[in-house]
Protein backbone atom coordinates (compact mmCIF):
# COMPACT_ATOMS: atom_id res chain seq x y z
CA UNK A 1 0.00 0.00 0.00
CA UNK A 2 1.41 3.51 -0.54
CA UNK A 3 0.60 6.19 1.41
CA UNK A 4 1.40 9.34 -0.46
CA UNK A 5 -0.53 11.53 2.83
CA UNK A 6 -0.34 15.12 1.95
CA UNK A 7 2.58 15.32 -0.09
CA UNK A 8 1.38 15.89 -4.05
CA UNK A 9 -0.14 18.51 -5.80
CA UNK A 10 -3.42 16.98 -7.73
CA UNK A 11 -1.53 17.15 -10.79
CA UNK A 12 1.64 15.37 -8.93
CA UNK A 13 -0.59 12.77 -8.07
CA UNK A 14 -2.17 11.98 -11.39
CA UNK A 15 1.83 12.07 -12.86
CA UNK A 16 2.90 9.40 -10.45
CA UNK A 17 -0.34 7.08 -10.44
CA UNK A 18 0.24 7.03 -14.71
CA UNK A 19 4.36 6.34 -13.78
CA UNK A 20 3.18 3.25 -11.40
CA UNK A 21 0.48 2.49 -14.04
CA UNK A 22 3.38 1.74 -16.57
CA UNK A 23 5.89 0.13 -13.83
CA UNK A 24 3.10 -3.14 -12.93
CA UNK A 25 3.23 -5.10 -16.17
CA UNK A 26 2.92 -8.62 -14.73
CA UNK A 27 2.13 -8.01 -11.21
CA UNK A 28 0.84 -10.87 -9.23
CA UNK A 29 1.06 -8.46 -5.71
CA UNK A 30 -1.90 -6.69 -4.48
CA UNK A 31 -1.08 -2.63 -4.94
CA UNK A 32 -2.72 0.07 -3.56
CA UNK A 33 -2.64 3.58 -4.13
CA UNK A 34 -3.85 6.02 -1.42
CA UNK A 35 -3.70 9.70 -2.61
CA UNK A 36 -5.30 12.80 -1.11
CA UNK A 37 -9.24 12.26 -1.08
CA UNK A 38 -9.48 15.53 -4.22
CA UNK A 39 -6.97 13.32 -6.42
CA UNK A 40 -9.22 10.38 -5.96
CA UNK A 41 -11.64 11.06 -8.53
CA UNK A 42 -8.93 11.67 -10.93
CA UNK A 43 -6.58 8.71 -10.41
CA UNK A 44 -9.80 6.20 -10.34
CA UNK A 45 -9.92 6.44 -13.97
CA UNK A 46 -6.19 5.92 -15.03
CA UNK A 47 -6.11 2.93 -12.85
CA UNK A 48 -8.99 1.59 -14.76
CA UNK A 49 -8.36 -2.09 -16.63
CA UNK A 50 -4.73 -2.30 -13.99
CA UNK A 51 -3.90 -4.46 -11.17
CA UNK A 52 -3.89 -1.16 -8.78
CA UNK A 53 -6.60 -0.71 -6.49
CA UNK A 54 -7.48 3.05 -5.21
CA UNK A 55 -7.57 3.43 -1.03
CA UNK A 56 -8.46 6.58 0.42
CA UNK A 57 -6.53 7.63 3.79
CA UNK A 58 -9.41 8.37 6.01
CA UNK A 59 -13.23 7.65 5.89
CA UNK A 60 -15.90 9.57 7.93
CA UNK A 61 -16.81 8.00 11.40
CA UNK A 62 -20.47 9.16 10.51
CA UNK A 63 -23.17 8.32 7.60
CA UNK A 64 -24.22 10.89 4.89
CA UNK A 65 -25.31 14.02 6.95
CA UNK A 66 -24.56 17.17 8.93
CA UNK A 67 -20.47 16.94 9.36
CA UNK A 68 -19.09 19.81 7.90
CA UNK A 69 -15.73 19.06 6.26
CA UNK A 70 -16.18 15.30 6.80
CA UNK A 71 -15.59 12.31 3.72
CA UNK A 72 -17.99 9.93 3.73
CA UNK A 73 -17.32 5.96 3.34
CA UNK A 74 -20.45 5.77 0.60
CA UNK A 75 -19.26 8.17 -1.13
CA UNK A 76 -15.67 6.78 -1.45
CA UNK A 77 -16.93 3.81 -2.46
CA UNK A 78 -18.66 5.39 -5.05
CA UNK A 79 -15.74 6.47 -6.39
CA UNK A 80 -14.13 3.23 -6.43
CA UNK A 81 -12.14 3.07 -3.38
CA UNK A 82 -11.66 -0.09 -1.98
CA UNK A 83 -9.81 0.75 0.69
CA UNK A 84 -9.41 2.94 3.53
CA UNK A 85 -6.49 3.87 6.15
CA UNK A 86 -7.94 4.31 9.72
CA UNK A 87 -6.14 5.58 12.37
CA UNK A 88 -3.15 6.64 11.09
CA UNK A 89 -0.45 8.31 13.67
CA UNK A 90 -0.46 11.29 11.97
CA UNK A 91 -4.04 11.85 11.98
CA UNK A 92 -3.77 10.33 16.38
CA UNK A 93 -1.03 12.90 16.48
CA UNK A 94 -2.04 16.23 14.47
CA UNK A 95 -6.14 15.92 15.21
CA UNK A 96 -6.10 13.89 18.07
CA UNK A 97 -7.94 10.77 16.54
CA UNK A 98 -8.75 8.32 19.69
CA UNK A 99 -10.10 4.98 19.89
CA UNK A 100 -13.77 5.73 19.58
CA UNK A 101 -13.75 7.58 16.69
CA UNK A 102 -11.51 5.01 15.42
CA UNK A 103 -13.86 2.19 16.33
CA UNK A 104 -16.64 4.18 14.89
CA UNK A 105 -14.68 4.73 11.44
CA UNK A 106 -14.51 0.99 11.10
CA UNK A 107 -17.71 0.36 11.60
CA UNK A 108 -19.18 2.93 9.10
CA UNK A 109 -16.19 1.30 6.91
CA UNK A 110 -17.05 -1.98 7.13
CA UNK A 111 -21.06 -1.66 6.65
CA UNK A 112 -20.52 0.36 3.38
CA UNK A 113 -18.02 -2.35 2.36
CA UNK A 114 -14.84 -0.57 2.11
CA UNK A 115 -11.70 -2.25 3.95
CA UNK A 116 -10.24 -0.56 6.64
CA UNK A 117 -6.61 -0.79 7.13
CA UNK A 118 -6.07 -0.54 11.25
CA UNK A 119 -3.07 1.47 11.72
CA UNK A 120 -1.48 1.60 15.23
CA UNK A 121 1.99 1.54 16.78
CA UNK A 122 3.76 2.23 19.92
CA UNK A 123 5.08 5.87 20.51
CA UNK A 124 9.12 5.42 21.34
CA UNK A 125 8.49 6.12 25.02
CA UNK A 126 5.98 3.34 25.26
CA UNK A 127 8.95 1.02 23.44
CA UNK A 128 11.38 2.35 26.45
CA UNK A 129 9.12 1.47 28.89
CA UNK A 130 8.67 -2.04 28.04
CA UNK A 131 5.01 -1.26 27.34
CA UNK A 132 4.68 -1.90 23.51
CA UNK A 133 2.70 -5.34 23.39
CA UNK A 134 -0.06 -3.97 26.60
CA UNK A 135 -0.45 -0.39 24.41
CA UNK A 136 -0.75 -2.55 20.98
CA UNK A 137 -3.00 -4.84 23.14
CA UNK A 138 -5.24 -1.92 24.88
CA UNK A 139 -5.60 -0.10 21.35
CA UNK A 140 -6.95 -3.04 19.03
CA UNK A 141 -9.52 -3.92 21.98
CA UNK A 142 -10.87 -0.18 21.56
CA UNK A 143 -10.77 0.05 18.15
CA UNK A 144 -12.34 -3.34 17.39
CA UNK A 145 -14.62 -2.93 19.98
CA UNK A 146 -17.68 -4.76 18.77
CA UNK A 147 -16.46 -5.20 15.72
CA UNK A 148 -17.70 -8.15 13.58
CA UNK A 149 -16.19 -9.48 10.37
CA UNK A 150 -17.54 -12.30 7.94
CA UNK A 151 -14.09 -12.91 6.52
CA UNK A 152 -10.88 -12.76 7.41
CA UNK A 153 -10.11 -10.01 4.23
CA UNK A 154 -12.83 -7.49 5.13
CA UNK A 155 -10.15 -5.77 7.99
CA UNK A 156 -6.22 -5.41 7.67
CA UNK A 157 -4.09 -4.32 10.47
CA UNK A 158 -1.20 -2.17 9.97
CA UNK A 159 1.36 -2.16 12.51
CA UNK A 160 3.41 0.98 12.30
CA UNK A 161 5.69 1.27 14.95
CA UNK A 162 5.30 5.75 15.47
CA UNK A 163 9.53 5.57 15.96
CA UNK A 164 9.85 4.38 12.67
CA UNK A 165 7.82 5.82 10.21
CA UNK A 166 10.26 8.07 8.44
CA UNK A 167 9.32 11.54 9.12
CA UNK A 168 10.09 11.36 12.83
CA UNK A 169 13.46 13.30 13.46
CA UNK A 170 14.89 10.39 14.62
CA UNK A 171 13.43 7.72 12.81
CA UNK A 172 14.82 4.22 13.51
CA UNK A 173 14.59 1.08 11.15
CA UNK A 174 12.78 -1.89 13.21
CA UNK A 175 14.57 -5.02 12.51
CA UNK A 176 12.16 -7.66 10.35
CA UNK A 177 12.56 -9.86 13.42
CA UNK A 178 11.44 -7.86 15.92
CA UNK A 179 8.44 -6.68 13.55
CA UNK A 180 7.47 -10.22 13.42
CA UNK A 181 7.20 -11.00 16.68
CA UNK A 182 4.53 -7.82 16.95
CA UNK A 183 3.21 -9.39 14.02
CA UNK A 184 2.55 -12.46 15.46
CA UNK A 185 1.67 -10.98 18.62
CA UNK A 186 -1.00 -8.58 16.59
CA UNK A 187 -2.92 -11.37 14.64
CA UNK A 188 -3.03 -13.56 17.93
CA UNK A 189 -5.00 -10.85 20.08
CA UNK A 190 -6.87 -9.80 16.60
CA UNK A 191 -7.97 -13.15 16.62
CA UNK A 192 -9.41 -13.16 20.26
CA UNK A 193 -11.43 -10.18 19.15
CA UNK A 194 -12.62 -11.11 15.43
CA UNK A 195 -12.36 -15.13 14.97
CA UNK A 196 -10.51 -14.68 11.94
CA UNK A 197 -6.76 -14.81 11.23
CA UNK A 198 -6.49 -11.01 9.92
CA UNK A 199 -4.04 -9.84 7.36
CA UNK A 200 -1.02 -7.86 9.62
CA UNK A 201 1.22 -5.54 7.34
CA UNK A 202 4.33 -3.59 8.00
CA UNK A 203 5.18 0.20 8.24
CA UNK A 204 7.83 2.61 8.94
CA UNK A 205 11.10 2.87 7.24
CA UNK A 206 10.19 0.77 4.30
CA UNK A 207 12.23 1.20 1.30
CA UNK A 208 13.59 -0.58 -1.57
CA UNK A 209 16.52 -2.14 -0.18
CA UNK A 210 14.64 -3.28 3.18
CA UNK A 211 11.58 -3.99 1.82
CA UNK A 212 12.46 -7.81 1.32
CA UNK A 213 13.76 -8.23 4.66
CA UNK A 214 10.37 -7.85 5.70
CA UNK A 215 8.09 -9.51 3.62
CA UNK A 216 10.03 -13.04 3.87
CA UNK A 217 9.15 -12.85 7.68
CA UNK A 218 5.84 -15.08 7.86
CA UNK A 219 3.37 -13.20 9.33
CA UNK A 220 4.04 -9.83 7.63
CA UNK A 221 1.48 -10.09 4.72
CA UNK A 222 2.38 -6.42 2.91
CA UNK A 223 3.91 -3.51 3.18
CA UNK A 224 2.25 0.25 4.10
CA UNK A 225 4.90 2.15 2.43
CA UNK A 226 5.06 6.46 3.02
CA UNK A 227 7.87 8.36 1.63
CA UNK A 228 9.37 5.63 -0.76
CA UNK A 229 6.08 5.27 -2.27
CA UNK A 230 6.75 8.94 -3.94
CA UNK A 231 8.90 7.79 -6.43
CA UNK A 232 7.73 5.46 -8.94
CA UNK A 233 10.94 3.75 -9.22
CA UNK A 234 11.07 2.92 -5.78
CA UNK A 235 8.34 1.92 -5.36
CA UNK A 236 8.42 -0.74 -7.98
CA UNK A 237 11.04 -1.94 -6.39
CA UNK A 238 9.23 -2.76 -4.29
CA UNK A 239 6.52 -4.57 -5.37
CA UNK A 240 8.62 -6.50 -7.39
P1 LIG B 1 7.19 5.94 5.88
O1 LIG B 1 5.66 6.17 6.26
O2 LIG B 1 7.23 4.75 4.95
O3 LIG B 1 7.61 7.20 5.22
O4 LIG B 1 7.93 5.65 7.15
C1 LIG B 1 4.81 5.09 6.55
C2 LIG B 1 3.48 5.60 7.02
O5 LIG B 1 3.43 6.62 7.73
O6 LIG B 1 2.42 5.03 6.66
Amino acid sequence: MANWKMNLSIKESLELAKKVKQTIKNNHNTIVLCPDFLALPFIGPILKGSSLYLGAQDSAAFNLGAYTGEVAATNLKSLGVKYAIIGHSERRLNLHEEAPLINQKIKIALETKLIPVLCLGESWQDKKAGVTKKYLQTELRQALKNIKIKTASDLIIAYEPVWAISTNKQAKPMSPVEAEAIHIFLKQEAKKILHQDVAVIYGGSVKADNAASFLSQKNIAGLLVGGASLKAEEFAAIFK
